[in-house]
Order: structure tokens, then C-alpha cells, then sequence
């Protein structure tokens, strides 16, 4: 049996979102049907509506999720009708390269669903991340089903399963941000901040926020951040240097995805530092460094996919520090909206005027 709910899709490069019938088979071999609670609205939609992440249009849209088991299929045992997921954009093979060498958060064959949710007319989906949760139903492989404490709150933990996971795990996997660190974060939107609230619990001591956006430098100050620098006004390479006795912090991360980003963040490392890109460029975006640079100053560029992190590790253990009061989920949190205000969403995206919009089903 199929069943027919309400989807948010992206039929063309730059063309609105619109909310459409969507087509979703029951589970096959592997595959678990869920029932959607909540979605936020990351930055990373906007850039498959644009084109910026590939042409497979239609897209359906929405990843950042947290729902209810509704069906599974054969085979299935790691979860059961009933039980709390967080969805996640990284179910492991176990047998790729990655996998056998003992690094599952990098795996290079991460399972979808095999089956395809279509349009009424039959026309195939492209689920976002694989994923496509801006929908009342979604299908997923099984894997991608991480079952947590269920009293959470979907609004809350859902962030999880994108934004704030690729945040947190950019400073506190990827980047290793220790006790007595100091960290810059270019960029604080919901991955920023994220990466701010991450370098926070790890126990960084200087934490500098940059970004364009005065109001986004104040939300900032809530995760954590105990500078703040407007790079419109002031040169944040400067001022980072400033602000660590001269040399640059210890770990930056880069939360926009842009050439000129970058090349601030490079800068404004301590010699030996690490560079953590996480914010995701676009396929025209080129940069250039004098190699000497990169040589001369050493340390680690690294990109973060997903905060390497590891969801069944991860995702349970940052939903016990939420509900411990240790790391603030809700503040994350701008707006609730509807299925038929993603739109809107992305427009308020665009102007900073939100740091998640959240779809309640
Ligand atoms: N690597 C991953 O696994 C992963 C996962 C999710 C999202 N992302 C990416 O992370 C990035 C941020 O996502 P988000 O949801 O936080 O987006 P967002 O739009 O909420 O935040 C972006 C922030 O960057 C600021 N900004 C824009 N231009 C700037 C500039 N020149 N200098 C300083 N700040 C600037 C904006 O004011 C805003 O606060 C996006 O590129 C998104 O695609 C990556
Ligand atoms: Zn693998
Ligand atoms: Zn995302």
C-alpha cells in the first residue's frame, strides 16, 4: 500500500518551493516508514532549491527530523513500529573502506531507501540528504533511524539530525577542541552557533564569534561565545588575533562556505592551528593560496562532513545532555512553522532573521 501525504518540493533551480501529493511506498527489505514530528529548516534546503548541490530536481525537501516509527519492512530489527527516531544522513554500511578500517563516521556507502517516493504522477523524488522529511511521511532506510529518549522533544532533538549535529561535531570532532582552547566560529547561523555551543562543552576558554549580522553576534553570546566580532565593520583576522595574545586561535571554523570566509579563517589560525570547514560552497566557488602559507604555517585543514560524527554514538548522548540542561536545544529554536510556510522560511533565512525555523506536523 502507498500512501499519500502532503510534500515540500523543489521542481527547479531558484523556483519557490511548492507543497504537492507525495507518493510514499510502504517499507521494502531495509526500509522504515516514519511518521514526521518535527523538521527544521537548514541552510543546506535553500541550497538544493538553488541547484547548488545537484540537478536532480524535483527534490523533496527537509532533513533535519525527529518522528515516530510508523512501519518497517523485512529484515528490519534495529527499530519498531512505535519508537522515537531522530533521523540521520549517515547510516553506515559496515563494509566499505572506511567502515573495515574501524572509521564508520566517514563511511563512503551510507544506505537510502531503495525504493523512490514519487509525485502523484508517478514522477520520481530526490529526497534531500536522502532523507525528504518536510513531508507528514517519510521513507527511509532503516539505519537512518536512531532511536533516543523518547519524552524529548521532537522540535528540540530533530535539530540533531543536521545542523546543530554538523555544528557541534565540527568543534568537538573534527576540530578536537579541548580544555583551554581558544575558537573563532565565522558564521553563526544554526551550524555556527552549534559549533560555538560545542567548543562551549568542551571547554574552550575563549570562544570568538564572527559574523555580519549584529543580531546573530547577540544569539551567539547564549551558546556560548564570550567575544564577539562584526566583520563588516572590523577585520575579524585582525581582531581574532587581538583577542588570543596576537597569534590566532587554536581552532577555526568556518560555518558560511565561501572562498572569502575561508581565507579568514586560514589567517586567522595560530601557527599549527586546525581549519575546520563545515559551511558547504558552491560548485563555482575556487580559492587560492599562496602555497608557501599553507606550508609555513602549518597544522590541519580539514572539512567536516556531518560533524563526523557517528549517530547512534552521538545522537543519544547529546539528547541526555539536552534534557540534563546541559546543552540548549531549544534556543536554537526561532519559530515553529507549517508545512506551507518553508517558503517564507527561506526568505527570513536569507535575511538572518532566524536561527531555525522548525515544520511541526
Ligand atoms: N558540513 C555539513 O555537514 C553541514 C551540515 C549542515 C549545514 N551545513 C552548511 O553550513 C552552512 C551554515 O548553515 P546554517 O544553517 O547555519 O545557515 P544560516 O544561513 O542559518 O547561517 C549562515 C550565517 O553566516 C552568516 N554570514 C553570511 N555571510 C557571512 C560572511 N561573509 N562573514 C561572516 N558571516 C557570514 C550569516 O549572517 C548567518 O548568520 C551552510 O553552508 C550549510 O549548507 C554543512
Ligand atoms: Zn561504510
Ligand atoms: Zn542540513
Amino acid at each position: 500500500m502507498a500512501h499519500e501525504v502532503r510534500g515540500v518540493i523543489a521542481r527547479g533551480k531558484g523556483q519557490p518551493v511548492s507543497l504537492e501529493t507525495v507518493v510514499v511506498p510502504d517499507p521494502g527489505p531495509g526500509e522504515a516508514l516514519v511518521a514526521v514530528q518535527a523538521c527544521g529548516v537548514c541552510h543546506t534546503d535553500l541550497h538544493y532549491r538553488e541547484g547548488g548541490i545537484n540537478d536532480d530536481f524535483p527534490f523533496l525537501l527537509g532533513h533535519e527530523a525527529a518522528g515516530v516509527v510508523e512501519a518497517v519492512g523485512e529484515g528490519v530489527t534495529d527499530v519498531a513500529p512505535g519508537d522515537f527516531v531522530i533521523l540521520n544522513w549517515r547510516a553506515v554500511c559496515g563494509a566499505c573502506r572506511a567502515c573495515l578500517r574501524g572509521r564508520p563516521w566517514y563511511c563512503f556507502n551510507t544506505h537510502n531507501a531503495t525504493q523512490k517516493m514519487t509525485l502523484a504522477d508517478g514522477t520520481p523524488l530526490s529526497p534531500a540528504l536522502g532523507i525528504g522529511a518536510f513531508a507528514e511521511k517519510t521513507l527511509v532506510a532503516a539505519g537512518q533511524c536512531t532511536k533516543v529518549d523518547p519524552s524529548a522533544s521532537p522540535v528540540a532533538v530533530g535539530l540533531l539530525g543536521c545542523g546543530v549535529m554538523a555544528g557541534l561535531g565540527a568543534a568537538i570532532n573534527t576540530g578536537g577542541v579541548t580544555r583551554g582552547d581558544s575558537v573563532a566560529v565565522i558564521g553563526c547561523g544554526g551550524v555556527g552557533d552549534a559549533a560555538i555551543a560545542g567548543a562551549h562543552l568542551a571547554g574552550a576558554t575563549t570562544i570568538i564569534a564572527v559574523d555580519v549580522d549584529d543580531t546573530k553576534l547577540e544569539w551567539a553570546r547564549r551558546f556560548g561565545a564570550t567575544h564577539t566580532v562584526n566583520s563588516r565593520e572590523t577585520d575579524p583576522v585582525e581582531a581574532i588575533r587581538e583577542l588570543t595574545g596576537g597569534f590566532g586561535a587554536d581552532v577555526v571554523i568556518e560555518a558560511v562556505g565561501r572562498p572569502e570566509t575561508y581565507r579568514q579563517a586560514f589567517y586567522a589560525r595560530d601557527l599549527a592551528g586546525t581549519v575546520v570547514l563545515v559551511g558547504v560552497p558552491t560548485p563555482e566557488m575556487t580559492l587560492e593560496l599562496p602555497l608557501l602559507d599553507v606550508f609555513g604555517r602549518g597544522g590541519a585543514l580539514k572539512s567536516s562532513w556531518y560533524g563526523d560524527c557517528l549517530p547512534s554514538r552521538d545522537f543519544p548522548m547529546l539528547v541526555s545532555l539536552y534534557q540534563q540542561g546541559r546543552l540548549d536545544l531549544d534556543a536554537f529554536v526561532t519559530e515553529t512553522i507549517a508545512l506551507e510556510d518553508v517558503e517564507a522560511a527561506f526568505e527570513k533565512m536569507h535575511h538572518g532573521e532566524v536561527l531555525r525555523s522548525v515544520v511541526v506536523l
